[in-house]
């Protein structure tokens, strides 16, 4: 039996974290009771990877309808055929441990956040994260007879001064900026992806860890939509949004929407409803605009979906896929784990 992570085992005593979705959302805040606790959607697996410690961090779809994941045990970024369920090794980094955030810059051209990091202990090393272009455009001449071509890699920005980068969302393909979250540093960089220039350009209390945590994980998933910028902040238990201009300045208040889960990565659409991973919590749910909750699939005690880290939804909105670590940061009731998996939950 493995031992619940450090940076978790302090939230676990919380009633909070043993407690079952219907049982944590089903109180007096909601003017309706908890009424999604049988959803009725197909789950399947897509795809699963062999062994366990296996780490899906990060998902992003393209336009040939592969999907692109990122893993966290090792350097590699994937590629997954979402109706045959074939995966294959994209690409390798050298000289770094782990992937995390995922994200296309251009036409077939994605950015993949970089750098060394312990899924044992969950020590980053400060200092060694990057940014890295990966462009399928323009495979590699090696390899470019072949179907599976490897893609170009390229080095957009190494940021020393970030403590440990994670979620990465694009802000604008016209202007070339990613946003990246530094989870323990609590804020969110701005990288321009043509000239490597990056400075801090979100900063604020709801993206900071919370206080008396083990591990410092602030905020963690995030993702532009119109001139909002959404995100998570997982050991604070909150999911928050603030306006943004052209420059990435805010132009507005940080918003907490929704809080009292364990927000990891997440999709949101254009009309602000968002796909969270709850990780620990196995489970993703579903929150509308004005911060109603409900559950899509997974629960605390299920074991379909152990350790979600992502949620990608499909262009049409009808099929959500999720990355998983099969339950690393904390084991389903404590024992179970599972190599790391791709599922594909049918939402209609
Ligand atoms: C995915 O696999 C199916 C069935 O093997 C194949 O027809 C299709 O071309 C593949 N899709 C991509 C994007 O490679
Ligand atoms: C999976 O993809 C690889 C590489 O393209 C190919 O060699 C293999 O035949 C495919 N397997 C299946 C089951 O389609
Ligand atoms: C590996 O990273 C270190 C730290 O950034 C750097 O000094 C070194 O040159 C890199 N090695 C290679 C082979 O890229
Ligand atoms: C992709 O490659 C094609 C053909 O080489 C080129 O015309 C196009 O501009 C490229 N797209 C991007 C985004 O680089
Ligand atoms: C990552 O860690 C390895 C092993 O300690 C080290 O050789 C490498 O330089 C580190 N990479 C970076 C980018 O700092
Ligand atoms: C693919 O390219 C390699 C290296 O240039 C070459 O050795 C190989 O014969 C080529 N394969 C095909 C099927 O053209
Ligand atoms: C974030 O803001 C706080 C409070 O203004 C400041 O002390 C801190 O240095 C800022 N952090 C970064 C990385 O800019
Ligand atoms: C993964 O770990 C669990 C719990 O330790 C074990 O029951 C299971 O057999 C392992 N699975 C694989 C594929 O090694």
């Amino acid at each position: 039996m493995r031992l619940l992570a450090p940076w978790f085992s302090s939230l676990a005593i919380l009633p909070l974290a043993q407690a079952s979705l219907p049982l944590l959302y089903g109180t007096e805040v909601w003017s309706s009771p908890y009424s999604n606790n049988k959803p009725s959607v197909k789950v399947e697996t897509l795809f699963q990877f062999p062994k366990n410690g296996s780490w899906v961090d990060n998902l992003v779809l393209r336009s040939d309808g592969n999907l692109l994941l990122t893993r966290l045990d090792v350097p590699e970024v994937w590629s997954v055929n979402t109706t045959s369920g074939n995966a294959t090794l994209a690409y390798s980094f050298p000289n770094v441990t782990s992937c995390f955030g995922i994200s296309e810059i251009a036409d077939d051209v994605f950015a993949v956040v970089v750098g060394n990091f312990s899924t044992k202990t969950y020590k980053p090393d400060a200092g060694s994260f990057s940014v890295q272009k990966l462009d399928f455009n323009r495979t590699s001449k090696r390899r470019s007879n072949r179907t599976s071509a490897l893609p170009a890699a390229s080095r957009i920005a190494a940021l020393p001064e970030a403590q440990a980068l994670n979620g990465m969302t694009t802000f604008s393909k016209d202007e070339d900026l990613v946003l990246i979250a530094d989870s323990p540093k609590g804020v969110v960089w701005k990288v321009n992806i043509k000239t490597g220039d990056y400075a801090v350009a979100l900063n604020d209390t709801t993206m900071q860890p919370a206080k008396g945590q083990a591990l410092p994980l602030g905020i963690n998933g995030l993702k532009s939509i119109e001139d909002y910028v959404y995100y998570s902040s997982t050991t604070r238990m909150e999911f928050c949004r603030v306006k943004v201009d052209e420059d990435v300045k805010p132009i507005g208040d940080y918003e907490v929407i929704a809080s009292g889960f364990l927000p990891d990565n997440m999709d949101v659409t254009e009309d602000g409803i968002a796909y969270i991973a709850t990780d620990p919590q196995n489970s993703v749910v579903r929150i509308t605009p004005s911060g109603q909750i409900s559950l899509v699939a997974g629960g605390q005690l299920s074991t379909e979906m152990p350790g979600p880290t992502s949620a990608r939804l499909s262009e049409d909105r009808k099929s959500l896929y999720v990355g998983t670590s099969g339950g690393q940061v904390a084991p389903v009731l404590g024992t179970f784990m599972e190599p790391g998996k791709v599922v594909k939950i049918t939402l209609e």
